[in-house]
């Protein structure tokens, strides 16, 4: 048996396949598993995008390899969602990049710029995608923590300037995963003075976009001025328009980030389908969209509502998170995050994430994913309810 590449000894497990591997072990006892753990939607695309794939997938022109840098169209949508969405003009040809899921993006951001030995400084807690591909392409994860008392915001005067001046990439991710935090403008103001201060890419994560509650509206990175030439922001269809399956994402931003990452894509994949893009297309154009949306925003907050006043209920201290689909709770004293969610599955089948798995500094905290239905979500409380108490 050959043995593996160090880089993949040196992995841990990934976090939601062990879930996975779990969760079958639970269903094949026979329990009923509440799936509260990964992030991925219960509900199906809208039917204007199921609609657009069975026209799409037949089509002639959409059979064979698709542009190495994305297909026009998707991208002249994706830089016309940018303009009506959040007033940032885009050129989409050289300032947009199609992707496989925007994961594929950010892993491989750092296999473009991080050379082994180079710094990234990755949030802790956070998405695992950004540390594991810096530890991919031979680099160095500088560890940003994400507190409560500072809203989950890295605190940057805490980066010490030798670890500044090595470092290529700084990713950010807001709403965030798996927070729920949200930014403001000025915050961001504040990261991009410091890439431009000590010549850093910001790599955001805004999946989650269009994910917010209360009224609030999710900030693009670019809306801060001057921030495209220092930034690549990554999103996907996955959550706005419950297409995790579909692998459709895009890059946007500094030209030369979306050059680079393109050149390192294209040697190595060979493009998204181009019936998928055009669906992207008939998705980010659509009458519907927004209405859409809106609906998709209320269904999360009735569900985050349910959750947020039965933890409370229980004497869980929260606040409900104003982005994403999650709730970050503390962890009752006494056990371990892992030990936790053990127990958890253990005694009533309802799965959540333990924190640790998004970090160190995700120790003392579960996420819930709001991936299932009302109903669903007052049982798995109940459930909770039986089990354990917050103390
Ligand atoms: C999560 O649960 O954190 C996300 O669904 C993972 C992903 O988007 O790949």
């Amino acid at each position: 048996m050959v043995k593996p590449a160090d880089r993949i000894q040196q992995l841990p497990p990934y976090l939601f396949a062990e879930i996975d591997k779990k969760i079958r072990e639970k269903q094949s006892q026979g329990v009923d598993v509440i799936k509260l753990g990964i992030g991925d939607p219960d509900m199906n695309p809208p039917s204007f995008v199921v609609d657009s794939m069975k026209e799409e997938a037949g089509k002639e022109k959409n059979q064979g390899y698709p542009p190495g840098y994305g297909v026009e169209e998707f991208k002249e949508a994706v830089a016309g969602y940018y303009l009506q969405r959040y007033g940032v003009e885009l050129d989409p040809f050289n300032e947009v990049l199609t992707l496989i899921g925007s994961k594929e993006g950010i892993a491989h951001i750092s296999f473009s710029f991080t050379d082994p030995g180079d710094i990234n400084l990755v949030p802790d807690p956070g998405y695992p995608v950004y540390g594991i591909g810096t530890l991919f392409a031979g680099g160095e994860s500088y560890i940003m923590p994400l507190r409560s008392e500072n809203n989950y915001l890295p605190r940057l005067d805490e980066i010490p300037e030798t670890v500044a001046h090595k470092a290529k990439l700084l990713f950010l991710n807001y709403p965030n995963n798996p927070t729920g935090a949200v930014v403001t403008k000025e915050y961001l103001k504040e990261v991009v003075d410091f890439a431009k201060k000590y010549d850093l890419l910001i790599c955001h994560d805004a999946a989650y976009s269009e994910l917010a509650f209360d009224g609030y509206k999710p900030l693009s990175l670019l809306e801060v001025e001057g921030a495209k030439e220092v930034s690549i922001e990554f999103n996907s269809l996955s959550k706005t328009f419950n297409m995790t399956g579909w692998r459709i994402g895009y890059a946007v931003g500094a030209s030369y980030a979306v050059e680079v990452l393109g050149r390192f894509k294209t040697n190595i994949d060979s493009g998204l389908f181009n019936a998928i893009q055009q669906v992207g297309v008939a998705a980010l154009n659509h009458p519907k969209r927004d209405a859409f949306i809106r609906e998709l925003q209320s269904i999360y907050q009735e569900r985050r509502d349910v959750v947020v006043e039965n933890l409370r209920k229980m004497g869980w201290p929260l606040d409900p998170p104003l982005g994403s689909f999650y709730v970050w709770a503390p962890i009752p004293s006494g056990f371990t995050s892992q030990e936790f969610v053990t127990k958890l599955l253990e005694e009533t089948g309802v799965v959540v994430t333990p924190g640790r798995g998004f970090g160190e500094h995700g120790e003392g905290y579960f996420r819930i994913a709001l991936t299932v239905g009302v109903p669903r979500l007052e049982e798995a409380m109940e459930r909770l309810r039986g089990a354990i108490r917050y103390k």
